[in-house]
């Protein structure tokens, strides 16, 4: 009894968002083209983004796990000392538009999120003590250093910095931004393809400028997964001691999706296609045929942005 309640309960959830979003105007919005930023800064934080001195045994840095659209390509990636990790590397792209940062979103901001990584012992495993005498041990870092922050290298900069630069991952222009400003039309397989998105509720989770990244919610919230299969570790519930967190996670921005499979918080779905038909059944309750999956699989490829130019160029 208890269950069926609970998905009653969630289903209506789904009902009265999803009129309410029906009628709301701007379910999803055009990326911005450009942002302003700090050259200084970013430049700095480029070059402690992609320095592997800045992890203990100088094997890796943050590129090493964030390379692609912003992600890795492996389920689960392996930091110092070939110590796997526990959750698939998500983008660091379009950062700003997000409610938290993690999969459980127990980082309030992009420059605290940092410290996780870089001094974790299964990530890039530094002590302050240590980071600080690698940063004032090289001259190029004093200098930029001092350009940026007018001091010598310290922790807080060093967030800052990554901070920053990070901000600046936009992946503007995809086709669907380009639909959304009036300049190209869909074809007809990815225009059902968002309308089945729209129509079967996807929307109701997956809305706004990422199409996604500004809620929390629970992987399988209308019918529970396997939670043996789909391990259910570090989620919301983690991170709140809230029992309603349970199996909850920030929804993913849909952004690049096309670009940064594996999926899932456990990265074992290699398949877009299967990713979405699982979504339709654990969190929407509904089967989608082949045709529907294809087509809301084309839709979700016009998502794919242009790279950062200041990930790919020069900083200007
Ligand atoms: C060994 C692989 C690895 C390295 C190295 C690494 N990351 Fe990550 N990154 C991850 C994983 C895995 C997560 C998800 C962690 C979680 O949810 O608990 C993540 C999460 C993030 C997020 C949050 C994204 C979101 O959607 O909330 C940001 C931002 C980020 N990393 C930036 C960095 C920066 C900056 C560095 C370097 C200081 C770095 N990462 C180094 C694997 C890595
Ligand atoms: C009730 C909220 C909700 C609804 C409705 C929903 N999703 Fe999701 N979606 C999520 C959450 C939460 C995740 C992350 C699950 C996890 O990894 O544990 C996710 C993950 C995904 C992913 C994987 C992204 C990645 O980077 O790993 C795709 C693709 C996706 N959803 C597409 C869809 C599609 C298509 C629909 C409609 C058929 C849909 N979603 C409906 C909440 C929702």
């Amino acid at each position: 009894v208890d269950k069926s309640v609970k998905t009653i309960i969630n289903i209506l959830t789904i009902a009265i968002s999803f009129s309410y979003f029906a009628y709301a105007k701007d379910i999803f919005l055009p990326l911005v083209q450009d942002i302003k930023y700090d050259k200084a800064k970013v430049k700095l934080g480029k070059k402690i983004f992609f320095d592997n001195n800045l992890s203990r045994n100088r094997a890796i840095s943050c590129a090493s796990c964030h390379f692609n659209y912003g992600a890795d390509t492996e389920a689960i990636s392996v930091g110092t000392d070939r110590k796997k990790l526990s959750l698939n590397t998500p983008s660091n792209f379009n950062l700003q538009y997000h409610i938290g940062y993690n999969w459980n979103g127990r980082a309030d901001s992009i420059k605290s999120q940092a410290k996780g990584p870089l001094f974790s012992s299964s990530e890039m495993n530094m002590t302050q003590k240590l980071l600080l005498q690698r940063l004032n041990d090289d001259k190029e870092y004093k200098k930029l250093f001092v350009k940026a922050y007018r001091q010598k290298p310290n922790i807080d900069d060093t967030l800052d910095a990554l901070a920053r630069f990070q901000e600046t991952l936009i992946t503007p222009n995809a086709k669907f931004d380009r639909y959304l400003r009036g300049e190209t039309k869909l074809t007809k397989s990815e225009a059902r393809g968002l309308a089945l998105f729209k129509s079967y509720g996807c929307v109701v989770c997956h809305n706004g400028i990422n199409l996604g990244s500004n809620s929390y919610q629970k992987f399988g919230n209308v019918i529970d997964v396997d939670i043996e299969e789909y391990r259910v570790i570090k989620d919301r519930y983690a991170f709140t001691k809230d029992e309603s967190d349970r199996l909850v996670y920030k929804v993913p921005s849909l952004r690049n999706v096309a670009k940064t499979a594996p999926y899932f918080h456990t990265g074992t779905i290699d398949s877009l296609a299967v990713a979405i038909e699982m979504m339709g059944y654990f969190n929407l309750g509904v089967v989608l045929d082949k045709k529907d999956i294809s087509d809301i699989e084309a839709f979700l490829h016009t998502l794919t942005g242009e790279l950062p130019k200041t990930l790919t160029g020069e900083i200007k």
